[in-house]
């Protein structure tokens, strides 16, 4: 795990990355992705390279991490209408390369299985993006996951139906309380890992990422046994990481940084 820290822009940082690792790519790269406040930037950023034409998602392959149980299609606080507005209608994205859990199928457990088989058959993420929850959930991976759990149903907690209520009028009620998430299993082995994190809310996360003990308890700690992961976050959000923590692992940038910029 390898911590960049940023009073710039993280979603700006990373797009920039992100477009970087495409075009190397020749364009065909297999993305994870997430939804949520922190990765408005991200997207935005996103959009506007396309627009420029630095960049194109022609042959970009996506999995979206997870998705709300319950809400009709085409919600529009469903993640499908959310990577709509902010992604894939703005892109030039094939519709056939944009993979979600299928939450409307009977056996959900089967689905979530032919998800992890249907990632498998693209040979498996090249890039996997994220948030964080303030309990340190991933996707929607909650505390206690399994390190190895495959894509799955999940009963959201309290504090993460509590956190996502302000899109729902703040009633919690109305939150969902149930969702698909790619599992633990699957995002570890995703060939590269980058989890944004942004403002005070997130810093008892990142505190258990960097100090804590490698546990399902937080399952942002997962990051400690991946070597090729990256959290980006701002000053606020690492305020709780003591200096000897941020010393283990901060380095000043993405890809050939050998550390020691701190
Ligand atoms: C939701 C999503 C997560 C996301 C988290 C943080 O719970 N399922 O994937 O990481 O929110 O979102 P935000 O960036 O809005 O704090």
């Amino acid at each position: 795990m390898r911590i960049i820290e940023s009073e710039n822009d993280i979603g700006f940082i990373t797009a920039a990355y992100v477009k970087k690792r495409i075009n190397e790519a020749g364009g065909r790269i297999v993305l994870g992705l997430p939804t949520g406040g922190t990765m408005e930037s991200f997207y935005k950023h996103l959009v506007e390279f396309c627009a420029k034409g630095e960049l194109s998602f022609k042959e970009v392959v996506t999995f979206n991490l997870d998705e709300y149980i319950g809400l009709p299609r085409g919600d529009k606080e469903s993640y499908r209408s959310y990577m709509n507005s902010r992604l894939f209608d703005m892109v030039d994205i094939e519709p056939a390369n944009i993979h979600f859990p299928d939450v409307y199928a009977e056996d959900l457990e089967k689905a979530g299985l032919e998800y992890d088989k249907k990632i498998e058959s693209y040979g498996g993420i090249d890039i996997f993006l994220g948030g964080v929850g303030r309990n340190g959930h991933i996707a929607f991976n909650e505390a206690g996951t399994p390190f190895d759990a495959p894509t799955h149903k999940v009963e959201l907690s309290e504090s993460t139906r509590k956190a996502n209520s302000r899109f729902f009028n703040n009633d919690i009620n109305a939150v969902p309380k149930y969702a698909f998430t790619m599992g633990m299993g699957t995002i570890l082995k995703s060939r590269e890992i980058i989890i944004l994190a942004s403002g005070e809310k997130k810093s008892e996360a990142l505190y258990r990422a960097v100090e804590g003990p490698v546990s399902p308890q937080w399952p942002i700690s997962a990051l400690r046994l991946h070597n090729n992961s990256y959290i980006v976050a701002d000053p606020k959000a690492l305020s709780q990481v003591s200096t000897a923590g941020k010393k283990r692992f901060s380095v000043c940038s993405f890809g050939d940084c050998q550390g020691g910029c701190k």
